[in-house]
């Protein structure tokens, strides 16, 4: 299975230098940006031969001078050689200084050393010549305010306390969140797009999952989860599909089923760092919904739960436990929460949204103290 995604990456990264080819940059810089980070994972369990191939392809790829040494700082950059990256981008910028993608790129590099005064003015440069920063002010200021581990080392944090038996997933993506499943856990992946094969970058070394292409709701209406485990609980469960909140509401009396007091639900995207991610309409390409109603909804509707937001980049993870599996309190009184919640203001500042969201300290002691206590 693995070869089988090696070989899939190696075709992507073909198909972006076509796309390069013709003309469309920016879809081919989207499929790069995928496949070395992809590639990154695949060196962690030992395939650099492979790896370093793809991106040797990638790189000699390129038609001019320029973005040769824009791709090489891109390949550094998510191979965690940040000085490295630093260095190849500013060699590209030196030969083509008014090229907004390379000072976007300095900005991301700068950012990740923890250097934000220089993150910032190389956003601003960006933003001037090509009168808008995309994503990449938004990951600034989520790196900024979010410092430390990120979402996907913390759920290896809970994958490596809890070793969950049963691990089910709602929303892939490109699959490293589901991928991080360890050995010998049964591992359930539910996602109307992207649950495929052919569409996912990333494989666990032991058990693949078993994959629904289904939308969470669906697969709950045509699926007893139990058959599917064949348990009556799963141990660790994320919640990262639509990010509506009627949607994540309806994710987690779904999974609360299923769940024993001591089961965890994981809910990315509790904490935006700018409300204007958070708008119900997506307007940005960075987006979290309004999923961050779940967590004052929980707190008040269901006061028996325990529950915290991990102050983790990009956008925070909510953790919950001491479920109920017979409890109706939040399907019972559903149009209610649902009438009450929407009509919340998302709060402005980022201190009060840390309030609201009920944001702890990222300690681990404290939260395997609190959360991982079987
Ligand atoms: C942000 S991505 C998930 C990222 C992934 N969990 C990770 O951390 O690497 C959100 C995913 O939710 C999926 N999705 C959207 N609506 C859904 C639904 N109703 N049920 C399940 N998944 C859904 C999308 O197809 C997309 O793949």
């Amino acid at each position: 299975m693995i070869h089988y995604m090696l070989s899939k990456l190696k075709s992507q990264a073909e198909h972006a230098s076509a796309l390069q080819s013709g003309g469309d940059f920016t879809a081919a810089l989207a499929n790069y940006e995928l496949v070395f980070e992809a590639l990154r994972y695949y060196d962690g369990l030992g395939y650099n031969r492979e790896t370093d191939e793809i991106r040797k392809l990638c790189i000699e790829a390129q038609p001019t001078p320029v973005q040769t040494l824009y791709c090489h700082s891109l390949v550094l950059f998510h191979q965690r050689s940040l000085q490295s990256a630093l260095d190849a981008a500013e060699a590209a910028l030196l030969v083509a200084p008014q090229t907004a993608l390379i000072h976007l790129l300095l900005a991301r590099i700068h950012a990740s050393i923890g250097n934000f005064p220089a993150a910032y003015a190389s956003c601003q440069a960006g933003e001037d010549i090509s009168g808008t920063a995309g994503d990449t002010r938004f990951m600034i200021n989520a790196m900024q305010a979010l410092p430390g581990d990120d979402y996907y080392d913390w759920l290896h944090y809970f994958h490596e306390t809890l070793k969950p038996a049963v691990y089910v997933e709602i929303g892939l993506g490109h699959g490293r969140s589901l991928a991080l499943a360890g050995k010998g856990a049964r591992a359930i992946g539910i996602d109307p797009y992207q649950g495929f094969w052919e569409n996912l970058n990333y494989v666990s070394p032991d058990i693949p999952a078993t994959l629904f292409p289904l939308a969470s709701d669906d697969f709950f209406k045509q699926h007893d989860l139990r058959q599917e485990i064949g348990k009556s609980t799963f141990d660790l469960a994320f919640i990262d599909g639509l990010h509506l909140f009627e949607q994540v509401l309806k994710d987690f009396i779904n999974l609360e089923r299923y769940a024993r007091k001591d089961s965890v639900i994981l809910i990315h995207d509790c904490l935006p760092v700018e409300a204007i991610v958070a708008e119900r309409e997506r307007c940005t390409g960075f987006w979290t919904g309004d999923v961050w109603r779940i967590i004052p909804c929980l707190k008040t509707f269901r006061p028996d739960l325990r529950i915290m937001t991990i102050p983790t980049y990009p956008s925070g993870l909510g953790v919950v436990t001491n479920l109920d599996p017979l409890s109706t309190g939040l399907s019972d009184n559903y149009d209610e929460i649902l009438a009450y919640y929407l009509k919340l203001k998302c709060p402005g500042t980022f201190d009060q949204r840390r309030v609201v969201c009920s944001v702890g300290l990222a300690d681990k002691d404290y939260i395997k103290e609190q959360f991982c206590n079987k």
